[in-house]
Protein backbone atom coordinates (compact mmCIF):
# COMPACT_ATOMS: atom_id res chain seq x y z
CA UNK A 1 0.00 0.00 0.00
CA UNK A 2 1.70 3.17 -1.37
CA UNK A 3 1.13 6.30 1.19
CA UNK A 4 0.90 9.55 -0.78
CA UNK A 5 1.48 13.09 1.48
CA UNK A 6 1.37 15.23 -1.08
CA UNK A 7 -0.66 15.61 -4.78
CA UNK A 8 2.53 15.15 -6.19
CA UNK A 9 3.45 11.89 -5.08
CA UNK A 10 -0.43 11.56 -5.63
CA UNK A 11 -0.45 12.51 -9.16
CA UNK A 12 2.76 10.55 -10.11
CA UNK A 13 1.13 6.99 -8.80
CA UNK A 14 -2.19 8.05 -10.84
CA UNK A 15 -0.39 8.80 -13.96
CA UNK A 16 1.35 5.30 -13.38
CA UNK A 17 -2.10 3.26 -12.95
CA UNK A 18 -3.26 5.49 -16.12
CA UNK A 19 -0.36 4.61 -18.55
CA UNK A 20 -0.99 0.94 -17.65
CA UNK A 21 -5.11 1.83 -19.00
CA UNK A 22 -5.97 0.44 -15.08
CA UNK A 23 -9.12 1.66 -13.62
CA UNK A 24 -9.58 3.20 -10.40
CA UNK A 25 -11.85 3.51 -7.93
CA UNK A 26 -11.21 5.89 -5.29
CA UNK A 27 -13.24 6.23 -1.66
CA UNK A 28 -13.26 9.91 0.21
CA UNK A 29 -13.18 9.24 4.04
CA UNK A 30 -12.67 11.65 6.84
CA UNK A 31 -10.80 8.63 8.42
CA UNK A 32 -11.33 7.01 12.01
CA UNK A 33 -12.30 4.15 9.96
CA UNK A 34 -15.24 1.17 10.57
CA UNK A 35 -16.81 -1.37 9.15
CA UNK A 36 -18.83 1.17 6.82
CA UNK A 37 -15.97 2.30 5.67
CA UNK A 38 -14.46 -1.02 5.04
CA UNK A 39 -17.79 -2.09 3.19
CA UNK A 40 -17.31 1.11 0.44
CA UNK A 41 -13.78 0.18 0.30
CA UNK A 42 -14.72 -3.36 -0.46
CA UNK A 43 -17.12 -2.44 -3.13
CA UNK A 44 -13.92 -0.50 -4.85
CA UNK A 45 -11.97 -3.36 -4.92
CA UNK A 46 -15.21 -5.35 -6.99
CA UNK A 47 -15.64 -2.68 -9.64
CA UNK A 48 -12.06 -1.39 -10.32
CA UNK A 49 -8.16 -2.27 -11.28
CA UNK A 50 -7.04 -0.16 -8.34
CA UNK A 51 -8.39 1.53 -5.02
CA UNK A 52 -7.68 4.41 -3.89
CA UNK A 53 -8.43 6.03 -0.56
CA UNK A 54 -8.15 9.55 1.01
CA UNK A 55 -7.81 10.81 4.81
CA UNK A 56 -8.34 14.10 5.28
CA UNK A 57 -10.14 15.42 8.38
CA UNK A 58 -11.36 18.47 6.01
CA UNK A 59 -11.54 21.66 8.29
CA UNK A 60 -14.39 23.57 5.97
CA UNK A 61 -16.79 21.06 6.31
CA UNK A 62 -16.59 21.52 9.95
CA UNK A 63 -19.20 23.77 11.78
CA UNK A 64 -19.70 24.49 15.68
CA UNK A 65 -21.84 21.76 16.38
CA UNK A 66 -19.34 18.95 14.98
CA UNK A 67 -16.13 20.29 16.57
CA UNK A 68 -13.41 19.93 14.01
CA UNK A 69 -11.00 19.64 17.28
CA UNK A 70 -13.13 16.65 18.25
CA UNK A 71 -13.05 14.53 15.68
CA UNK A 72 -11.22 10.91 16.15
CA UNK A 73 -7.93 11.04 15.01
CA UNK A 74 -7.15 7.17 14.61
CA UNK A 75 -4.11 7.01 11.66
CA UNK A 76 -2.58 4.28 13.22
CA UNK A 77 -5.45 1.91 13.19
CA UNK A 78 -6.59 3.47 9.64
CA UNK A 79 -3.60 2.27 7.87
CA UNK A 80 -3.55 -1.16 9.43
CA UNK A 81 -7.33 -1.70 8.03
CA UNK A 82 -6.68 -0.65 4.99
CA UNK A 83 -3.13 -2.35 4.79
CA UNK A 84 -5.69 -5.76 5.20
CA UNK A 85 -7.65 -4.66 2.70
CA UNK A 86 -5.23 -4.44 0.33
CA UNK A 87 -5.76 -1.45 -1.11
CA UNK A 88 -3.20 0.49 -3.67
CA UNK A 89 -2.82 3.89 -2.50
CA UNK A 90 -3.82 5.54 0.53
CA UNK A 91 -3.88 9.72 0.52
CA UNK A 92 -2.76 11.44 3.32
CA UNK A 93 -2.67 14.95 3.09
CA UNK A 94 -2.61 17.79 5.94
CA UNK A 95 -4.97 21.03 6.09
CA UNK A 96 -2.33 23.42 4.24
CA UNK A 97 -1.48 20.77 1.57
CA UNK A 98 -5.13 21.49 0.80
CA UNK A 99 -5.89 24.72 1.57
CA UNK A 100 -2.31 26.29 0.50
CA UNK A 101 -3.94 29.55 0.33
CA UNK A 102 -6.80 28.96 2.13
CA UNK A 103 -9.83 28.76 0.68
CA UNK A 104 -11.34 31.68 -1.42
CA UNK A 105 -13.16 29.19 -3.93
CA UNK A 106 -15.74 27.10 -3.18
CA UNK A 107 -18.33 24.71 -4.92
CA UNK A 108 -21.58 25.54 -4.06
CA UNK A 109 -24.49 22.75 -5.27
CA UNK A 110 -27.90 24.97 -4.93
CA UNK A 111 -31.07 23.73 -3.34
CA UNK A 112 -30.46 20.55 -1.80
CA UNK A 113 -27.43 22.45 -0.04
CA UNK A 114 -29.55 24.57 2.30
CA UNK A 115 -32.29 21.94 3.37
CA UNK A 116 -32.18 19.15 6.26
CA UNK A 117 -28.64 18.79 6.99
CA UNK A 118 -27.53 22.01 5.44
CA UNK A 119 -30.30 23.87 7.45
CA UNK A 120 -28.90 22.75 10.46
CA UNK A 121 -25.69 23.40 9.37
CA UNK A 122 -24.38 26.57 6.97
CA UNK A 123 -21.60 25.85 5.21
CA UNK A 124 -20.98 22.19 5.52
CA UNK A 125 -22.33 20.99 2.07
CA UNK A 126 -20.12 23.54 0.37
CA UNK A 127 -16.88 22.70 2.52
CA UNK A 128 -18.10 18.74 1.35
CA UNK A 129 -18.40 20.15 -2.34
CA UNK A 130 -15.53 21.87 -2.13
CA UNK A 131 -12.95 18.76 -0.98
CA UNK A 132 -14.70 16.63 -3.30
CA UNK A 133 -14.33 18.41 -6.17
CA UNK A 134 -10.64 18.93 -5.36
CA UNK A 135 -9.96 14.78 -4.48
CA UNK A 136 -11.73 14.34 -7.71
CA UNK A 137 -9.59 16.48 -9.71
CA UNK A 138 -6.64 15.49 -7.98
CA UNK A 139 -7.22 11.84 -8.05
CA UNK A 140 -9.13 11.44 -11.24
CA UNK A 141 -11.23 8.34 -10.80
CA UNK A 142 -13.29 5.81 -12.73
CA UNK A 143 -15.41 5.31 -10.07
CA UNK A 144 -15.80 6.53 -6.39
CA UNK A 145 -18.24 5.35 -3.79
CA UNK A 146 -20.02 7.23 -1.22
CA UNK A 147 -22.60 5.42 1.37
CA UNK A 148 -26.40 5.72 1.32
CA UNK A 149 -25.64 6.36 4.93
CA UNK A 150 -25.16 10.57 4.25
CA UNK A 151 -27.99 10.14 1.54
CA UNK A 152 -28.05 13.93 1.27
CA UNK A 153 -24.57 14.21 0.51
CA UNK A 154 -24.72 11.37 -1.89
CA UNK A 155 -27.28 12.88 -3.78
CA UNK A 156 -25.46 16.24 -3.69
CA UNK A 157 -22.08 14.52 -5.33
CA UNK A 158 -23.69 13.05 -7.76
CA UNK A 159 -25.50 16.43 -8.41
CA UNK A 160 -22.45 17.86 -8.39
CA UNK A 161 -20.63 15.42 -10.83
CA UNK A 162 -22.92 16.21 -13.24
CA UNK A 163 -22.98 19.54 -13.28
CA UNK A 164 -19.21 19.67 -13.23
CA UNK A 165 -18.52 16.66 -16.00
CA UNK A 166 -16.69 14.93 -14.02
CA UNK A 167 -17.31 11.90 -15.74
CA UNK A 168 -16.66 9.94 -12.84
CA UNK A 169 -19.50 6.73 -11.99
CA UNK A 170 -20.67 7.69 -8.22
CA UNK A 171 -21.32 4.31 -6.64
CA UNK A 172 -23.94 3.95 -3.42
CA UNK A 173 -23.24 1.39 -1.32
CA UNK A 174 -25.51 0.41 1.29
CA UNK A 175 -25.64 1.47 4.83
CA UNK A 176 -23.59 -0.50 6.98
CA UNK A 177 -25.37 -1.44 10.78
CA UNK A 178 -24.73 -3.20 13.85
CA UNK A 179 -26.97 -6.07 14.57
CA UNK A 180 -29.09 -3.45 16.72
CA UNK A 181 -29.54 -1.97 13.37
CA UNK A 182 -27.56 1.52 14.41
CA UNK A 183 -26.31 2.77 11.29
CA UNK A 184 -22.05 2.40 12.03
CA UNK A 185 -20.72 5.68 12.09
CA UNK A 186 -17.48 7.88 13.54
CA UNK A 187 -19.97 9.66 15.42
CA UNK A 188 -20.99 6.55 17.53
CA UNK A 189 -17.16 6.82 19.47
CA UNK A 190 -18.92 9.92 21.42
CA UNK A 191 -21.73 7.86 22.97
CA UNK A 192 -21.50 5.87 26.49
CA UNK A 193 -22.53 2.11 26.36
CA UNK A 194 -25.73 2.69 27.54
CA UNK A 195 -26.34 5.17 24.73
CA UNK A 196 -25.22 2.94 22.02
CA UNK A 197 -26.70 0.18 22.95
CA UNK A 198 -29.76 0.75 24.55
CA UNK A 199 -30.73 3.93 22.93
CA UNK A 200 -29.81 4.84 19.93
CA UNK A 201 -31.11 1.72 18.19
CA UNK A 202 -34.30 3.52 18.44
CA UNK A 203 -33.26 5.86 16.04
CA UNK A 204 -33.43 2.84 12.99
CA UNK A 205 -36.19 1.28 14.82
CA UNK A 206 -38.48 4.69 14.75
CA UNK A 207 -37.72 5.17 10.90
CA UNK A 208 -39.18 1.34 10.57
CA UNK A 209 -42.22 2.12 12.24
CA UNK A 210 -42.73 5.10 10.18
CA UNK A 211 -42.25 2.92 6.71
CA UNK A 212 -44.43 0.00 7.93
CA UNK A 213 -47.24 2.69 8.60
CA UNK A 214 -46.87 4.15 5.25
CA UNK A 215 -46.96 0.88 3.76
CA UNK A 216 -50.06 0.16 5.54
CA UNK A 217 -50.97 3.13 3.52
CA UNK A 218 -50.66 6.03 6.24
CA UNK A 219 -49.81 9.07 4.15
CA UNK A 220 -50.81 11.46 6.66
CA UNK A 221 -46.99 12.32 6.72
CA UNK A 222 -46.72 15.15 9.15
CA UNK A 223 -48.69 12.90 11.44
CA UNK A 224 -46.08 10.58 11.10
CA UNK A 225 -43.45 13.08 11.26
CA UNK A 226 -44.36 14.44 14.78
CA UNK A 227 -45.15 11.30 16.37
CA UNK A 228 -41.77 9.91 15.59
CA UNK A 229 -40.22 13.37 16.88
CA UNK A 230 -42.29 12.91 20.13
CA UNK A 231 -41.24 9.06 20.43
CA UNK A 232 -37.54 10.03 19.58
CA UNK A 233 -37.45 12.98 22.63
CA UNK A 234 -39.61 10.43 24.98
CA UNK A 235 -36.80 8.11 24.64
CA UNK A 236 -34.38 10.97 25.47
CA UNK A 237 -32.86 12.17 22.37
CA UNK A 238 -32.86 15.49 21.22
CA UNK A 239 -34.19 15.65 17.23
CA UNK A 240 -33.41 17.61 15.32
CA UNK A 241 -35.32 16.58 11.63
CA UNK A 242 -37.46 13.64 10.80
CA UNK A 243 -39.15 13.86 7.51
CA UNK A 244 -40.47 11.80 4.90
CA UNK A 245 -38.99 12.87 1.69
CA UNK A 246 -39.19 12.18 -2.35
CA UNK A 247 -36.31 10.33 -2.54
CA UNK A 248 -35.25 11.83 -6.02
CA UNK A 249 -34.99 15.44 -4.60
CA UNK A 250 -35.73 15.62 -1.22
CA UNK A 251 -38.97 17.43 -1.99
CA UNK A 252 -41.40 17.33 0.75
CA UNK A 253 -43.46 13.91 -0.25
CA UNK A 254 -46.79 14.07 -1.65
CA UNK A 255 -49.19 11.59 -1.13
CA UNK A 256 -48.75 10.29 -4.85
CA UNK A 257 -45.33 10.19 -4.78
CA UNK A 258 -43.56 6.46 -4.69
CA UNK A 259 -40.01 6.49 -4.29
CA UNK A 260 -39.63 8.01 -0.69
CA UNK A 261 -36.69 8.17 1.82
CA UNK A 262 -37.11 8.83 5.49
CA UNK A 263 -34.80 10.97 6.99
CA UNK A 264 -33.43 11.42 10.88
CA UNK A 265 -30.73 13.46 12.53
CA UNK A 266 -31.01 13.39 16.49
CA UNK A 267 -28.85 14.70 19.38
CA UNK A 268 -27.74 12.21 21.51
CA UNK A 269 -25.68 13.39 24.29
CA UNK A 270 -22.59 14.33 22.25
CA UNK A 271 -23.30 12.99 19.21
CA UNK A 272 -25.53 14.33 16.42
CA UNK A 273 -27.01 11.08 14.43
CA UNK A 274 -28.30 11.04 11.46
CA UNK A 275 -29.52 8.01 9.34
CA UNK A 276 -31.97 7.21 7.14
CA UNK A 277 -34.07 4.33 4.90
CA UNK A 278 -35.87 4.09 1.53
CA UNK A 279 -39.57 3.30 1.33
CA UNK A 280 -40.66 2.18 -2.54
CA UNK A 281 -45.10 2.41 -2.56
CA UNK A 282 -45.83 -0.53 -4.86
O1 LIG B 1 -18.57 11.54 4.19
C1 LIG B 1 -17.42 11.92 4.51
O2 LIG B 1 -16.67 11.20 5.18
C2 LIG B 1 -16.93 13.28 4.07
O3 LIG B 1 -17.96 14.20 4.00
C3 LIG B 1 -16.15 13.24 2.73
C4 LIG B 1 -17.01 12.78 1.59
C5 LIG B 1 -14.94 12.34 2.88
C6 LIG B 1 -15.64 14.64 2.39
O4 LIG B 1 -14.74 15.13 3.34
Amino acid sequence: MIQAHDKDALRVVMRGYRSNSETTAFVPTLGNLHEGHLSLVRKAKEVADRVVVSIFINPTQFDKAEDLAAYPRTLDNDLALLKKENIDLVFLPQADEMYPLGSATRVEVDGISDILEGDSRPGHFSGVATIVAKLFNLVQPDISIFGEKDYQQLMLIRRMEQDLDFGIEIIAAPTAREESGLAMSSRNNYLNEKQRNEIAPNLYAEMQHAKQMILDAQNDYLGIQKKALENLAQKGFEPDYFEIRNADDLSVAQADDKELVILVSAWLGKARLIDNIRVSIR
